[in-house]
Parts: C-alpha cells; structure tokens; sequence
C-alpha cells in the first residue's frame, strides 16, 4: 500500500491498487480505493465504525474492513449481499454511532444508477432539488456520527449543455449547515468518459473545459459540550 498523501492534492492514476480488490473498477462513477484509504487511515482507528450510506460497488466498506475497521455500506441499489438496501436519507443506524461517513453521491442526473425514484442520480444539478437532497443525506449523516466524528463528502462541478453549475460551492453550502470545515482535497479526475480525444478537440474548439477535478471535502460534527 503507497504511503498516505501529504498535500492537499491527490492524483491515483487508476482507481485500484495492485493486490487489492477495493471496490470494482468497472462500475461507473467508483470512488477512487486511495482516497477512501486515505481518509479512513487519517481520521479512523481500528475497529471504529466507518458508513457509506451510497456505497456503490463497495469501495469505501472494502478498504475500511481491509484497514481492520468496522464497516456498514448501504444503497438504494445494493450491488453485493454485504451492501444492505437503504435511502441515505434515513438509515438504520442509533444516533452517534459512527466515527466517520464517507459519502460519495451522483454528482447531477448523467448517469443512471437505479430507477428508484429516490435516487439522487435521477435529480440535474442545476436545480434546487438536487440541493434539497444533499441537504436530507448530510442531516442523516451528521445524525449517525458521533460528536467530532468526521465526513468525508465527494463532488464535482458540472458543465454540461452549455451552462457551468458550481456543484462543489452550492454542495459544502449545504455541508456547513451540519459540519465544520476540516480541509479540503483536490482529487484529480481519470479515466472519466469525457477523457478521450473526441472531447478533449471538442472542449478546445467550443471554448469550455472538461472536468479535471473532484472536490473533497473533509468535515466534522461539533464535539460534545
Ligand atoms: C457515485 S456512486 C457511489 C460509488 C461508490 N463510492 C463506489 O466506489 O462504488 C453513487 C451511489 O449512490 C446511490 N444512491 C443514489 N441515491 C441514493 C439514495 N437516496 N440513497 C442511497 N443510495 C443512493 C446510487 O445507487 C449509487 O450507487
């Protein structure tokens, strides 16, 4: 395993690392495995409890348990029996149960995760319901941390028909309302499906940018009076 990152800007040329299965390369939108090891090797101890309440194809639960954390992943589409069906926005969890959330959401409505209603990824990010969403899944999360537990939050902006959308600012608006500033990481985006050369001539020619970053942001709840 690579030595933790040091600065604030974290660039893995591919989401896994080699004689590791964290998480599933394949699946679209999967969380970089060195930033949830990272984060979790950071903020955590063994055998504390780490939740993602969108956990995908199980990036974040895989490295907390290979860290010798304990783990809890849920989804509205679970994906593996070890990933139990849940909303984010209402979880099975007591109160202050967790040491950290690490949470990374559909960013806006371009890929399609599930047809239930409830998911995010159904919601533009130019709209306020998208926000109104974000808002619910941070409420929850801050519940079921305990007090100085930390969030750990993934997002990017978006460009997308013309029109640039500040998911990242409009996001840790929401985020502020339940957590406290802890840093922020500049997480290098790869092998998105806009990395390729039919983009990259279109982003040049038609004057916009492709996305070269996600944010993430690194929050805690208030400690305990
Ligand atoms: C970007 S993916 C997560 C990727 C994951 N971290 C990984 O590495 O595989 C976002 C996930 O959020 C889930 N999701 C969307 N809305 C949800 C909701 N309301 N409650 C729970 N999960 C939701 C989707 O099903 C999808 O699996």
């Amino acid at each position: 395993m690579p030595p933790p990152e040091t600065t604030t800007l974290w660039d893995f040329p591919r989401q896994s690392v080699d004689g590791f299965r964290i998480g599933d390369p394949g699946y679209p939108g999967v969380t970089p495995a060195l930033a949830c090891v990272n984060v979790i090797r950071r903020f955590t101890a063994k055998g504390d409890l780490v939740v993602d309440s969108m956990a995908g194809s199980g990036t974040t639960v895989d490295a907390a348990r290979l860290l010798g954390r304990r783990a809890l992943g849920f989804d509205l589409a679970p994906r593996r029996p070890d990933i139990l069906p849940a909303d984010a926005r209402a979880l099975p969890l007591p109160a202050g149960c967790a040491h950290l959330a690490f949470i990374d959401p559909p960013y806006s409505d371009n890929l399609r995760y599930s047809d239930d209603p409830r998911c995010l990824g159904l919601l533009p990010a130019p709209e306020p319901a998208y926000y109104e969403a974000v808002e619910a899944v941070a409420r929850e999360a801050a519940r079921i941390l305990r007090p100085a537990g930390v969030l750990a939050w993934v997002t990017s902006d978006e460009y997308r028909r013309h029109r640039f959308t500040p998911v990242g600012f409009r996001t840790y608006e929401r985020l502020l309302r339940f957590f406290e500033p802890v840093d922020v990481i500049c997480l290098a985006r790869r092998h998105d499906r806009s990395g390729n050369p039919m983009w990259e001539h279109r982003a040049r020619t038609r004057g916009f940018y492709l996305r070269g970053f996600k944010y993430l942001f690194l929050m805690r709840k208030a400690a305990a009076e």
